[in-house]
């Protein structure tokens, strides 16, 4: 099983150095993908520092290349590189720009593979699927770009996507990492763990980035870790609102907008509690719910005061609100 593991590593390793090569030698690869990566502003020492690709267009052009290199048909199926039938084979990335996953240790485990142009019709981005090597629950995207720079700030940013990854390294921000798109796990909040306590979570400035932040914001806390939110415009993601800022208006806005997560709740909610007595007995209790997780009972006092404070009850009500939500939870 390791002997298996290995194996898959080692072919993952050529696929994504087949990749970069072809985006940066190949007629096809420059044209096509460096072209796209280039228009959408990123400069070259991020795409070299990320390792992207290109995957040539047609039915097996990737598969052919690694078969004439003696890897074996078993193993690229089972990174999901090839997609093999009773009587035919087919390169799952054909015609993406591509996005290899590292794991800590800097080997690569898996892929994502952007398509060039949108289309409703097929998935903008395609992802390995699960394999050995790579569990996508427990995989954050860019930690192994991010972890000394994690280590070094105490701090860790959390991001939707692959691009809003890159576009914060070339801004200069490097303690960075993706969940890229999947719900958040407590694995993944571990695995930042090892390196700090402290999350800022930036996810899209989108319904669905809001309702994500929630509830990472919970997962976070319940590993008795600090997290902090910072929203974004609406409709923009980090990506894209670099590129409208530029990088130094980028780092100014994180400056002045991250709050912590109870003056993020309080005011996404405050909106409609302000004069709605029923609805801001809800935003209590639904700010309470996430100081209640917190494991730590000093941590958890500090923030009751604040939420004493932002919310204008007292502490004593706030407490006896954490009691009745304990007793629910039990
Ligand atoms: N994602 C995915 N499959 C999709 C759409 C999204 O796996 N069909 C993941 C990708 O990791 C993506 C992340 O979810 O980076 C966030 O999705 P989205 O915000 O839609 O994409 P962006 O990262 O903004 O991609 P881009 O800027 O290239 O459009
Ligand atoms: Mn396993
Ligand atoms: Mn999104
Ligand atoms: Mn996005
Ligand atoms: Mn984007």
């Amino acid at each position: 099983l390791k002997d298996e593991r290995e194996s898959l590593m080692i072919v993952s390793a050529f696929a994504q150095k087949y990749f970069t090569r072809t985006l940066w030698e190949e007629n096809e690869g420059r044209t096509i993908g460096l072209s796209y990566f280039r228009e959408r502003g990123f400069r070259d020492d991020i795409l070299k520092k990320f390792e992207l690709g290109y995957s040539p267009d047609g039915k097996v052009p990737f598969t052919e290349a690694a078969q004439r290199q003696g890897y074996k048909i078993e193993f690229l199926e089972k990174t999901g590189l090839t997609i093999k039938r009773d009587d035919w084979l087919r390169d799952r990335f054909a015609g993406r720009v591509m996005f290899p996953i590292h794991n800590l240790a800097g080997r690569v485990i898996a892929f994502g593979g952007r398509i060039l142009k949108d289309d409703p019709k097929a998935a903008k981005y395609l992802n390995s699927p699960e394999s050995e090597i790579y569990h996508k629950s427990k995989v954050l995207y860019g930690i192994f770009q991010a972890r000394r720079e994690v280590a070094r700030s105490e701090k860790c940013y959390l991001v939707e996507g692959y691009t809003d990854v890159l576009s914060m390294h070339q801004a200069g921000i490097e303690n960075v990492v993706a969940s890229s798109g999947t719900a958040l796990t407590s694995e993944q909040i571990r695995l930042i763990k090892r390196f700090t306590s402290n999350i800022t979570i930036i996810y899209d400035g989108d319904e669905a980035g809001i309702k994500a932040s929630l509830r990472g914001i919970d997962l976070v806390l319940e590993e008795g870790m600090n997290v902090k939110v910072l929203l974004l415009p609406g409709g923009e993601d980090p990506d894209s609102f670099a590129k409208m800022k530029g990088a130094s208006g980028f780092l100014e806005y994180i400056r002045e907008n991250e709050t912590d997560f109870i003056q993020f709740k309080t005011r996404l909610l405050l909106k409609d509690a302000e004069k709605d007595p029923v609805a801001k007995a809800r935003l209590i209790s639904d700010v309470i719910r996430s100081v209640a997780v917190i494991p730590d009972t000093i941590t958890r006092s500090v923030y009751i005061k604040e939420c004493s404070r932002l919310l204008g009850v007292s502490e004593e009500i706030l407490y006896t609100e954490i009691r009745k939500q304990k007793y629910k939870q039990n």
